[in-house]
């Protein structure tokens, strides 16, 4: 097995994420002919890098990303920064030829997504992006089922993603509610992911209309550095740049309507994210609180027709990786080992697997629609 030199570049949250994924890769997927390994990691909080690489192994820490863009041990690059460091971070390491697992949304519009994509492409490297709730096995197989026409031809689709992270009125205003350094609110946060969804379970969406709010228009600011949804109590109050809520209307290629709604100050949900696809004979729904279970009604009843459970199970998308039997939990970290899998596989094999910044660039076009239908009031064709 050969060694693939990684750096990650921002320890935050997801930073710790991606470093523990490529940890347990060779756990759970040891038939790759890639095994990598920590050489840097870089951070600007003074100490954050350092800590990092005495945890983790790295071999080195840094704070400035030009130095692991400049650094020939690095051959692959996680872009775990913040949204408005996605597009120059991701072509600058993109041009040095290095290939990048990189976050989502890529950037704060789909400008800055097509930039990155268009740098991957020119680069010939791959670029693996962080839609990481595609990577549930039960999502798999919901897809299969879809895709099979299990539950006939699908009419409609509600996608939900609810959080609390910003709930609490004392929540920190970071670079998440900023429009220069955030870009969108819950936009670019979750419905990024619902889009995807939205696209990986039923297709191409042609047009859609939206509605969004701000619900905590001010926060206080943060008094030092700060990481993941710190809070600030008693600081200087400031505007929150982007929105809160978005609910949308879709329309697919495919003919099927659907609803995306997304909000990060519910309270009382926390991590409420999933979808109920149905079909002219069916239904197929999720819940990623329960993320190894789908609830399936099938057959030829249309009415009182039974709702049954699926425990998904080894041949369900890279379930077999982690467990032998149906029902044993997988969690979040789970998925991003898959995704890790991805993209060390992508690295090895010369194609892409999971989604690429082409998915991201289809997902902000989406959300660049949403917001445009907001602003406007009216239907927008995403062309
Ligand atoms: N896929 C998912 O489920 C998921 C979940 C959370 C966040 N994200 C995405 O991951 C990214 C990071 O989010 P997070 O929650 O980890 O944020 P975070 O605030 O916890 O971490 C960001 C880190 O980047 C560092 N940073 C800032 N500027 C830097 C610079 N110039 N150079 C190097 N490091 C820098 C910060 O110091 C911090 O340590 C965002 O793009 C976000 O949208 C994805």
């Amino acid at each position: 097995m050969n060694g693939l030199g990684i750096a990650v570049v921002g320890f935050g949250w997801m930073g710790r994420v991606h470093t523990q994924a490529y940890a347990r890769l060779p756990h759970h997927f040891p038939q790759l002919s890639l095994r990598p390994e920590l050489v840097t990691v870089a951070d600007e909080v003074p100490g954050r890098a350092e800590e990092a690489a005495g945890r983790y192994g790295f071999a080195s820490a840094v704070r400035d990303w030009r130095e692991v863009a400049a650094d020939p041990r690095v051959r692959a690059v996680s872009i775990t920064a913040p949204n408005f460091l996605h597009r120059e971070i991701g072509v600058a390491m993109a041009e040095a030829g290095k290939h990048i697992w990189i976050e989502k949304p890529v950037g704060l519009t789909a400008e800055d997504a097509r930039a990155v994509a268009d740098a991957l492409g020119k680069a010939g490297v791959q670029g693996t992006v962080g839609f990481n709730y595609r990577n549930a096995p039960a999502v798999e197989a919901a897809r299969e089922l879809v895709a099979s026409g299990e539950i006939g031809t699908v009419t409609h689709v509600r996608i939900r993603l609810f959080s609390d992270y910003a709930a609490h009125p004392e929540g920190a205003l970071s670079w998440r509610y900023e429009r220069e350094r955030g870009g969108s609110g819950v936009l670019g946060d979750l419905a990024s992911h619902g889009v995807d969804l939205a696209r990986f379970l039923l297709g191409d969406i042609t047009s859609l209309t939206a509605d969004t709010a701000v619900f905590i228009p001010e926060r206080a600011r943060p008094t030092g550095a700060t990481a993941g949804h710190a809070r600030a109590a008693g600081g200087e109050l400031g505007p929150v740049e982007n929105e809160d809520y978005v609910n949308c209307l879709l329309r697919f290629a495919s003919g099927a309507r659907g609803v995306l709604e997304a909000s990060r100050v519910s309270v009382g949900e926390q991590n409420n994210y999933g979808f109920e696809i149905h079909g002219t004979t069916g239904a197929v729904f999720w819940d990623y609180r329960r993320m190894g279970e789908l609830a399936v009604s099938r057959g030829s009843s249309y009415q009182d027709q039974p709702v049954s459970t699926l425990y998904v199970g080894p041949g369900h998308g890279e379930y077999a990786a982690f467990q032998p039997g149906s029902a044993n939990s997988m969690g979040y970290d789970d998925l991003k080992v898959i995704e890790a899998y991805h993209f060390v596989r992508s690295v090895a094999e010369g194609v892409p697997y999971g989604p690429t910044a082409a998915d991201a660039v289809a997902s902000a076009v989406a959300l660049d629609a949403m917001a445009r239908s907001a602003e406007q009031g009216t239907w927008v064709d995403l062309g």
